[in-house]
């Protein structure tokens, strides 16, 4: 016999269903009304905004929000909305306009959007096919998609929530499938075993992997990096001689990361040479390819990621260079076995007999158990607009970026550090004529300035320990006058900044 909590039973609280999203014609007119009033304030956002940014600062922000007590009664929609004008859309970045090359941040496409509408609206959950069904084979379609522009044959993966977590599934890959078949260990039972295993990327990979090395228990030393030539590549003498070094200390090599678009230089590391390396110490090869992914989009560039077809698993990051809202990534592997490694069953969820009855769960595959159905904004890019538009748009922000290079080596005022490979230049504001001065606070500031200013927002990164500016060019619209009216504003602000006694250096 259960017993009951309390026998009086709770006064029942009078509840408004009309909020509910459902099929009753009272629900489905607030939905209409509150969508379009939403999206009026979307339009206002993109009527409104002529800069990428406000300029505003944390402390002046702040004090709004502190006057808010979320457990004030509710407010009608339009005086929420209005609220969150000022709160949030008269002062988001806004990624949309063409003066903002700042971090590897798209515009997204119209047919990425109707998607997002559409998945947060059914709201399925892309773990079990019992929560999703057909949503669960538009995952498994663009994943072969992916791994066949990718070249491999019978690949398979999942969507992730971006590089980040793809990345650490590499290395979570790496790891496990090192032990496994080389030590004879089962790190899913066992825990990590107390060998020293060691992952070698070049040093201008991005910090997920060493953060990926820390959480899963290698430590982020275990990351050896390798030092790049003068085209930001990874240097194959250098990783094989790294190698080497490794076995003869006692140590087990367990995977190479090759990035195929580093995130300051669009460098793409040798992928054939490094993948050769990774299978001559039988390694696992990953490619980072969340910034160059684009380019399997593309009929001009494609062959610069000769060589991927080598790897045992694939970062693509759609919100990067497929023009995808935030979040659309994926984690592609050569070998499906592969991904059993990571497989767990909960009876409640994904008993192992389902799979054996033929219903295919992407939780089986996957890092989250609820995941967004972020690939149908791409199902619906792909079908709506089209591999080959999708990817001349990627073209053209490669040739912008060629373009933006010429201007920049033309210019008296700057130095460029990297040649243009995709989408990423880092340069500095530095007069040859002007001696004893410190660049490298007065590039620091002028990038402040600018971010005060909000009329062009660029970003920030160091070459050889030194300040310098990077542009991040994703934005198919922008155009040469755009170039020209940004470096206008730098070198306006490096001239007007320069005349100030605090950068002169003593002799
Ligand atoms: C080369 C590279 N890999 C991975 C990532 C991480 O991607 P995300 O921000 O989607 O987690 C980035 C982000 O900039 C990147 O540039």
């Amino acid at each position: 016999m259960f017993q009951t909590i309390t026998d009086k039973p709770a006064k029942e609280k009078q509840i408004d269903l009309s909020f509910l999203f459902s099929q009753h014609a009272e629900s489905r007119l607030k939905y209409i009304q509150d969508i379009g009033k939403a999206t009026d304030k979307v339009l206002g956002f993109l009527e409104e905004r002529t800069k990428p940014f406000s300029g505003i600062q944390p402390d002046d922000l702040q004090p709004s929000f502190d006057k808010i007590d979320l457990n004030d009664e509710p407010l009608p929609l339009e005086e929420v909305l209005d609220e969150l004008k000022h709160l949030y859309l008269d002062h988001a970045v806004a990624f949309h306009l063409p003066k903002y090359i700042a971090h590897l941040n798209c515009p997204t496409v119209i047919p990425s959007l109707v998607g997002e509408q559409i998945l947060s609206a059914v709201n399925s959950s892309l773990d079990t096919w019992d929560q999703s069904a057909g949503g669960t084979l538009i995952e498994q379609k663009l994943i072969q998609w992916t791994a066949d522009q990718i070249g491999f044959e019978n690949g398979d993966g999942v969507f992730t929530s971006g590089g980040t977590q793809s990345n650490l599934m590499a290395a979570l890959l790496m790891r496990d499938s090192f032990s496994y078949e080389q030590l004879g260990f089962d790190i899913n039972k066992n825990g990590v075993p107390k060998e020293k295993l060691k992952i070698f990327s070049s040093e201008h990979s991005h910090f997920s992997t060493k953060k990926s090395a820390a959480i899963l228990g290698l430590g982020q030393d275990a990351v050896i990096s390798i030092p790049t030539d003068e085209d930001f590549k990874m240097r194959t003498d250098l990783l094989e001689s790294a190698i080497l070094q490794c076995i003869s200390q006692g140590d087990f090599p367990i995977g190479v990361v090759a990035t195929a678009g580093t995130t300051d230089y669009g460098s793409i590391d040798p992928i054939h040479l490094i993948g050769d390396i990774a299978a001559r110490y039988q390694m696992w090869l990953h490619v980072d390819a969340a910034v160059g992914g684009g380019l399997l989009l593309s009929d001009e560039y494609k062959y610069l990621l000769d060589g991927i077809e080598k790897a045992d698993s694939v970062t693509i990051d759609y919100h990067k260079t497929f023009f995808q809202t935030v979040s659309c990534s994926a984690f592609v592997v050569k070998n499906p076995n592969v991904l059993s490694l990571i497989s767990h069953h909960a009876d409640y969820l994904n008993p192992k007999d389902q799979k054996a009855n033929g219903y295919p769960n992407q939780v089986d595959k996957s890092l989250q158990t609820t995941k967004r159905f972020d690939a149908l904004k791409l199902w619906l890019t792909l079908r709506n607009m089209g591999k080959s538009q999708l990817g001349a748009y990627y073209d053209k922000t490669i040739s912008l970026t060629k373009m933006a290079a010429e201007m920049i080596e033309a210019h008296s005022s700057f130095v460029l550090v990297n040649p243009p490979k995709l989408n990423c230049l880092v340069f500095r504001f530095e007069k040859s004529q002007h001696e004893n001065i410190d660049w490298n606070t007065l590039n620091k500031d002028i990038r402040k300035a600018l971010f005060y200013n909000g009329e062009a927002l660029v970003a920030a990164t160091k070459y050889k320990g030194n300040n310098y500016l990077k542009f991040t060019i994703l934005n198919p619209s922008m155009t040469s006058a755009d170039l020209k009216e940004i470096l206008g504003l730098l070198e306006g602000l490096g001239l007007e900044l320069i005349k100030k006694l605090e950068y002169k250096l003593e002799n």
